[in-house]
């Protein structure tokens, strides 16, 4: 068991002493870990169960410490850290020497943000190294939303779990950066597209691959149950609904027993809905159940990244 708790000093003391740290984040929790010393970004790998080939963002709490980190930050991604910074926005910048090729899985690329949480940016500015820090979850399985749900998964793994509260925003960050010249989203996050786009105009948006390992972190099947998740609209009508749970958007389904359901936001707000995905999602996997039915939700604002989350908790 990890100890729960709100004491910065305690958390930097074992960071100091190349010890990793559970840490409140706005989007999910992280697995937090001095990112200058290759002795303790190794644990996180290890403690995740994480492969090497998938590269760790790292975390500080200001632009100005951005820039020690990295060769240069092209303009529009400057203009878009100085706009969504402290906020759900990872940017891949040019890496300098003293980022290890440990942290960036031998990229040439350092992916790096602000998160905008008052704990963790207390904690950032205490000291005097950034921090790596992947989702706090075994690889491949849902990202945490609260502490207690670190304590569930890593708790035996973890000394102490900084409690920030439950995440503000719910879904990982979004990562933008150049390829050939053009602004890219690599992964739909707690910053809406039409965010982006308002302060950049027209961004593209990379699709996820299952193989590639050049493109790390597109793993289609991804932030997944352990139960079979089914969307709605490929029912069969032989199964029985008794045994089923359900995440709905924003209505119930009558057919199955209420107690196996979990609605989003009931009033359609989709950031609610992004709030509450992952807790859904656990509350669904911890059921007697055999199967999760699952419903996209609308394909706007935080909508598209949800949709993301919901389909690659479907691939096989
Ligand atoms: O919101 C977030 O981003 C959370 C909180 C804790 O900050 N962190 C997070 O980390 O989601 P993680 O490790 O679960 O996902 C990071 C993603 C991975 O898919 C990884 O492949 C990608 O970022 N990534 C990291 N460094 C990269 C790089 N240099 N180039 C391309 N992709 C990178
Ligand atoms: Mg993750």
């Amino acid at each position: 068991m990890a100890e729960i708790g709100k004491d910065i000093l305690k958390a930097k003391a074992l960071l100091e002493a190349v010890e990793l740290v559970g840490f409140p984040t706005e989007t999910v929790y992280g697995l937090a870990a001095n990112a200058l010393n290759p002795e303790a970004v190794a644990k996180i790998f290890e403690v995740k169960n994480r492969p090497s080939f998938d590269p760790l963002i790292v975390h500080t709490d200001t632009i100005e410490k951005v820039k020690t980190f990295v060769k240069y930050i092209p303009l529009d991604l400057e203009i878009l850290l100085n706009q969504f910074s402290p906020g759900p926005i990872t940017v891949l910048l040019p890496k300098e020497a003293i980022i290890s090729d440990l942290v960036t899985s031998g990229l040439e690329r350092v992916a790096i943000r602000i998160p905008n949480h008052t704990l963790s940016l207390a904690l950032l500015k205490e000291l005097d190294f950034p921090l790596a820090a992947p989702s706090a979850n075994p690889f491949g399985y849902i990202s945490p939303t609260s502490a207690q749900h670190v304590e569930n998964q890593l708790g035996q793994k973890l000394k102490y779990i900084l409690d920030g509260g439950e995440c503000k925003v719910g879904l990982e960050s979004t990562i933008v950066g150049f390829e050939n010249d053009k602004l890219t989203v690599y992964r739909k996050g707690g910053l809406s597209i039409e965010n982006i786009e308002g302060v950049v105009g027209k961004v593209i948006l990379k699709e996820h691959s299952s193989s590639n390992p050049a493109a790390p972190g597109m793993l289609k099947s991804h932030y997944a149950p352990k139960k079979k998740v089914i969307f709605k609209s490929d029912l069969s009508k032989d199964l029985n609904l008794n045994t089923v749970g359900f995440l709905g958007f924003c209505e119930t389904f009558p057919e199955i027993p209420k107690s196996n359901q979990f609605i989003l936001s009931s009033k359609k707000d989709l950031n609610e809905a992004a709030q509450n995905l992952f807790k859904g999602l656990r509350f669904l996997d911890q059921l007697d159940i055999e199967t999760v039915i699952i419903e996209l939700v609308p394909e706007e604002g935080l909508g598209m990244a949800i949709n993301d989350r919901l389909k690659r908790a479907a691939a096989k």
